[in-house]
């Protein structure tokens, strides 16, 4: 089939290369550029496991290309929606700027038939609202959310654990395109929901505020931890063989970051405030503020193992992305805490395997190093803030002679206690005693 992928972020580059592995002729639309230079030839604007090698191959066999140009979609039975919706500058609202430009674009281009497929994540009533635009030319609107991760996208959209169809009552036609479209996705066995447009924003954000809430959840947990004398990893263990509760998720530490959680918990408090059930939400107001206590809270851990000061600590910080296999420093609780404490007087030196050049881009006057040991060298402590495996597997008494002082915090709860206590190091984390 042949598809048109408009924006090529994280989701759109994703995608597009994807379908194209599924067997479809895709093209990726995009304004920037730079970017669809750098996709053409193969390579990922941002870091993501997997993806460069599906981007090289799926170019050499033919069957994906990217442009600038809106009327490379001409043609193409579907069109996927796949820009981004930020944060409003000043409010917590969702930005629909993106969304409603590539609307315009892409209109003069559809034909009859045509099936247009938002994936972009947007408040409930944003399908309804664009439709009329969509059938006014005799093509198709369906709303199918995406809930792919970073750092394992290829995989997630290649075999989902579910496909969400929100489409107007009674379009057949649009069902059996998309089932086309997933025809290889359908084969696993994947379940597919076929509902309304409203079900199927309201899917997406509702996944994405459950999470959020599961994470906080065990974080609160962390804070009563702390000054009950208990340990919140155990507890999480504890509690999450009960299968209807599960252990996935339940990692305390400095909480969650990235492009999605945190803005998409926001922006659904302003969309059902806005829709007069705005009292339904308020837990989520909760859930964003336990969260960013933990990054105050990691400060404050870090002052205290300094003996009461921060100003002019060496400090060591491994870890600047979000989450591991990423290179996205989005509200990244990570660089906060980093930025926070050289704010504070510390001479931070910072590093991470993928986000330095992300960091820097956000956070240009950190001292960024390449190595854990220059990151080290000298350190009267070090803090690890995202759990990349190679800081999980650092051996203890590798940084012996390397720091000034033998003191870490784990801030993902990451590394085991006993082995750098046995190892003779000052360990402390958050939610343990
Ligand atoms: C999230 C959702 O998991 C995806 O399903 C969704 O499609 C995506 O948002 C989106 O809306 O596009 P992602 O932002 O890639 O995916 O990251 P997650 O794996 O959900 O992690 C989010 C944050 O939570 C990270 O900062 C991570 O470190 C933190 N986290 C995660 C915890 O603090 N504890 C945990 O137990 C799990």
């Amino acid at each position: 089939m042949k598809i048109s992928v408009i924006g090529c972020g994280y989701l759109g580059a994703v995608h597009a290369s994807s379908l194209a592995k599924l067997g479809h002729d895709v093209v990726g639309i995009d304004i920037d550029q730079a970017k669809v230079d750098l996709l053409s030839s193969g390579q990922a604007p941002f870091y993501e496991p997997g993806l460069p090698e599906l981007l090289t191959e799926t170019l050499a066999a033919g069957s994906l290309r990217f442009s600038t140009d809106m009327s490379a979609a001409q043609g193409a039975t579907v069109h996927f929606i796949a820009v981004g919706t930020p944060q409003q500058e000043g409010s917590n609202a969702a930005d629909l700027r993106y969304v409603e430009a590539a609307f315009d674009a892409i209109v003069p281009y559809l034909a009859p038939g045509d099936v247009v497929a938002g994936k972009s994540t947007v408040p409930v009533g944003t399908a309804q609202r664009l439709a009329a635009r969509i059938e006014a030319v005799g093509a198709h609107l369906t709303w199918n959310p995406e809930f792919l991760r970073e750092g394992f996208a290829v995989q997630d959209t290649i075999s989902p654990d579910r496909l969400v169809y929100g489409v107007t009552p009674n379009d057949d036609h649009t069902v059996s395109v998309l089932d086309e479209v997933y025809a290889s996705v359908l084969e696993q066995d994947i379940p597919r929901v076929v509902t309304d447009f409203a079900t199927a924003e309201l899917v997406k954000v509702a996944a994405n505020a459950f999470l959020a809430t599961k994470i906080s959840f065990i974080n609160a947990m962390a804070e009563v931890a702390e000054v009950a004398g208990a340990d919140v990893t155990q507890l999480a263990d504890a509690i999450g063989y009960d299968k209807r509760i599960g252990r996935r998720f339940l990692n305390a530490g400095l909480g969650f970051g990235g492009g999605c959680l945190p803005k998409d918990i926001r922006g659904f408090m302003a969309r059902a405030s806005e829709l007069g059930a705005g009292d339904a939400l308020n837990f989520l107001g909760e859930v964003d503020a336990i969260n960013l206590r933990r990054r105050e809270r990691m400060v404050d851990l870090c002052r205290e193992v300094l003996g009461g000061t921060i100003k002019g600590a060496r400090i060591a910080v491994l870890g600047l992305a979000f989450k591991p296999d990423s290179d996205d420093v989005r509200d990244s609780p990570a660089l906060d805490v980093a930025a926070r404490l050289a704010e504070l007087g510390a001479q931070v030196r910072a590093t991470d395997p993928q986000a330095i050049e992300t960091s820097r881009r956000i956070r240009p006057n950190l001292d960024y190093v390449a190595t854990v040991d220059e990151a080290a060298h000298d350190a009267d402590v070090i803090l690890v803030l995202t759990e990349w495996r190679e800081y999980r597997e650092i051996v203890p008494n590798s940084l012996d002679s390397v720091v000034a002082v033998r003191a870490i915090l784990d801030g993902r709860n990451c590394l085991d206690p006993v082995q750098w206590r046995e190892a003779g190091w000052t360990y402390r984390a958050l939610g343990r005693p």
